[in-house]
């Protein structure tokens, strides 16, 4: 069968328990983590840090895949084994971002466009050879009175199409992440309203392109009001308005949804996945793919002082038992208290 493989990745990167760690921040974004800690974004602190993830003892109890930068898919841990070797001896599966980050859109003010397909047929065979299984591609659209517009919304659709395709030939599974913005005043009722109508016009696109459902993975936002919006949803209107909206336009072929993090806090966002778990309501996997939410905690422990990598460690291997507590509804906010081994 076509794509049988991928279909196997795909499904392991959301087997039960166990979620996507996202450490593929691009060099901007890493040195802006780095500096909020007073640490240089030099290559050796970057490798650094991201050693203290990778060899955190345990970590693939509950972390299924890590998601890498170009810079990180090349490097080693300061004895010499390659990063994508120390993840697969965790039984956690190496992954790739693949774009080339967002650019202002020419004549629509306010909306992105996702860069990077240019060479990508090439950087993806070579990303496969250094031991990817996995591919990331993120598209934005940000939310005001008068966007997203159509056109901003189609053509990042066509691009994440494109992508997902070139992928799968490439025996990579691809994950497809059109972020909806929490940033602004709106409404979780707006919050769904272009969500749902984006998920619709990718997975459009998507069948289009003849992109394998069963190979893939979908990485939504969850469904929140405006971050400085007066009124906040609770958590449980946050898991039922996600359901919702994801029953509504996700095709059940699809394996599992990894949710971003978005800005959300740490806490927070674990308490949303384990609401939505508990809710039960989906036929697909529910799990996730954080950045900032597993990171900031291990961040602020760690603070570049190698006198703190025990603690740093302690502290991703509890949040990240924490999520995988979420994805069987049984997290509890108790739980932030006890140790991981409890
Ligand atoms: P956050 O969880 O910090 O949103 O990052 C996830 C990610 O990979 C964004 O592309």
């Amino acid at each position: 069968m076509k794509n049988e493989n991928l279909e196997s990745v795909a499904r392991k990167l959301v087997a039960a328990g166990r979620g996507i760690l996202a450490a593929d921040e691009s060099s901007p974004t890493i040195e802006k983590r780095l500096k909020s800690i007073g640490v240089a974004s030099t290559e050796e602190n970057r490798r650094t840090y991201r050693e203290i993830l990778f060899t955190t003892t345990g970590l693939g109890e509950f972390i299924s895949g890590v998601i890498l930068f170009d810079e990180t898919i090349r490097q080693e841990t300061r004895d010499g084994r390659a990063f994508v070797e120390v993840l697969e001896q965790q039984a956690i599966i190496p992954g790739i971002k693949v774009d080339k980050g967002t650019k202002p859109m020419a004549n629509f003010p306010g909306e992105k466009i996702t860069e990077g397909l240019d060479g990508l047929r090439e950087r993806l065979a070579e990303y496969r050879q250094l031991g990817a299984r996995f591919a990331k591609w993120r598209a934005v659209i940000s939310i005001s009175d008068k966007i997203p517009t159509h056109r901003c919304i189609e053509t990042n659709a066509e691009l994440l199409a494109r992508y997902a395709a070139l992928s799968q030939e490439a025996d990579l599974v691809p994950v497809v992440e059109p972020e909806v913005l929490m940033d602004g005043t709106h409404t979780i009722e707006r919050h769904f309203e272009v969500t749902e109508q984006v998920a619709e016009i990718v997975f459009h696109a998507l069948s289009e392109h003849r992109v394998t459902l069963e190979a893939m993975l979908l990485k939504p936002n969850m469904v929140l009001s405006g971050k400085d919006c007066p009124h906040q949803a609770q958590v449980q209107e946050v898991a039922e308005m996600t359901l919702r909206c994801m029953n509504r336009v996700v095709p059940a072929a699809v394996p599992g949804l990894v949710f971003l993090s978005g800005g959300q806090s740490d806490l927070q966002v674990t308490e949303h996945l384990n609401a939505m778990n508990r809710l039960d309501h989906a036929p697909w996997e529910l799990s996730f793919s954080f950045g900032r939410a597993l990171q900031a905690p291990v961040l602020k422990a760690w603070k570049g002082d190698p006198t703190n990598v025990a603690d740093a460690q302690r502290a991703l291997h509890h949040r990240a038992w924490c999520n995988s507590k979420a994805r069987f509804g049984k997290y509890t906010t108790e739980m932030e208290i006890k140790k991981a081994a409890a």
